[in-house]
């Protein structure tokens, strides 16, 4: 780690406490010079940080710049699942670009990438995914062999994971839209696009990459999305470093520990606001039109169409009325 690297570590862990210039040179065994300069370069990136006479520096509550020491820092423990290893960009074209490679040079961990924005944001089905800065773009990256649950399920679990954060950081309240669009007050505030890695030799899955993305920024939204996706805004305090520890956090408890696996479909039923609804999707023959009925224990949707008949979706999209 960098000196800088450390003084912002230890900075995070007293969020919002003066640290005197003293005890950081002292507890990192550096000069004050040192501290002194990390302070300095760590303003230049845009970090509120406060200096007080007899005090020392304080890294202020509302400080919002990702960092992967703000997301170690903010780490649940109560989970019992370890921090991945952490990237954090200003700007990269797609974290899942990045995730792919990572994994196409050998990397065979778990790790978590995080952007501020994407030049090159990409959805569902080729389509861009607008990525301004602010907003938190972020992939975790499992190993086959550590998960738990089908791959698909990752899909669900980060859904739900969203969901919750949401519902714990801010004054918005988050339902889903099957299978992984996370809406508030009917309008999409966050999108996932989970993308397997194949083992060529045996050709099943080896890795998965579960790309998310929160509109959580104060930037405009592109005038074409007007009307169908929409913002969260985080409550005072809340972080996006918290809340992508929080997200990160309960989507690798969800789906590499059993306990965590367990109840994830019942949480994602009850949290899922097409139920019951009359909805569209793609089919071979056109545009059908179904009753949304439930949500099958591997995650697909049940259906009955027009014509009576029960099918069950296992991927695409459908479109609802809110
Ligand atoms: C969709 O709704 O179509 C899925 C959007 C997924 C966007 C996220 S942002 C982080 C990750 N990087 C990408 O390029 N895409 C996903």
């Amino acid at each position: 780690m960098s000196v800088r690297d450390e003084v912002l570590a230890y900075l995070e862990a007293h969020r919002g406490d003066y640290v005197s210039g003293q005890e950081l040179a002292d507890r990192l065994g550096i000069s004050r010079n040192s501290v002194w300069k990390s302070i300095e370069a760590l303003r230049g990136e845009g970090y509120d940080l406060e200096s007080r006479t007899n005090r020392g520096y304080r890294l202020t509550l509302e400080n919002d710049v990702l960092s992967a020491a703000g997301v170690a820092a903010a780490w649940p423990s109560e989970l019992a699942v370890d921090c991945p290893e952490l990237h954090v960009f200003a700007q990269v074209d797609s974290t899942n670009n990045e995730a792919k490679r990572m994994l196409s040079s050998g990397f065979e961990g778990s790790a978590l990438v995080l952007a501020d924005s994407q030049s090159g944001g990409r959805g569902r089905r080729g389509r861009t995914f607008a990525s301004p800065a602010g907003g938190l773009y972020m992939t975790l990256v499992l190993q086959a062999r550590d998960l738990v649950v089908e791959p698909t399920m990752c899909t669900l679990a980060a859904a739900v994971a969203v969901a919750h954060a949401i519902d714990a950081r801010s004054d918005a309240h988050a339902g889903i839209k099957w299978v992984n669009d996370v809406i508030v007050d009917g309008l999409k505030v966050c999108g996932i696009l989970t993308e397997g890695i194949s083992d060529l030799e045996t050709g099943s899955i080896s890795s998965v990459a579960v790309g998310i993305g929160v509109n959580l920024g104060p930037a405009e939204m592109p005038s074409e999305l007007r009307g169908i996706a929409g913002k969260v805004k985080l409550a005072q305090g809340s972080t996006r470093n918290q809340f992508a520890a929080q997200v990160a956090a309960e989507l690798m408890h969800a789906v590499t520990a059993p306990e965590g696996a367990r109840g994830l479909v019942e949480e994602y039923r009850r949290l899922s606001i097409i139920i019951g609804r009359e909805i569209t999707y793609e089919a071979p023959g056109g545009t059908r039109t179904a009753l949304a009925l439930e949500i099958d224990d591997a995650g697909g949707l049940v259906v009955r169409d027009a014509d009576g008949s029960v099918t069950t979706l296992r991927g695409g999209e459908v479109s609802v009325r809110f």
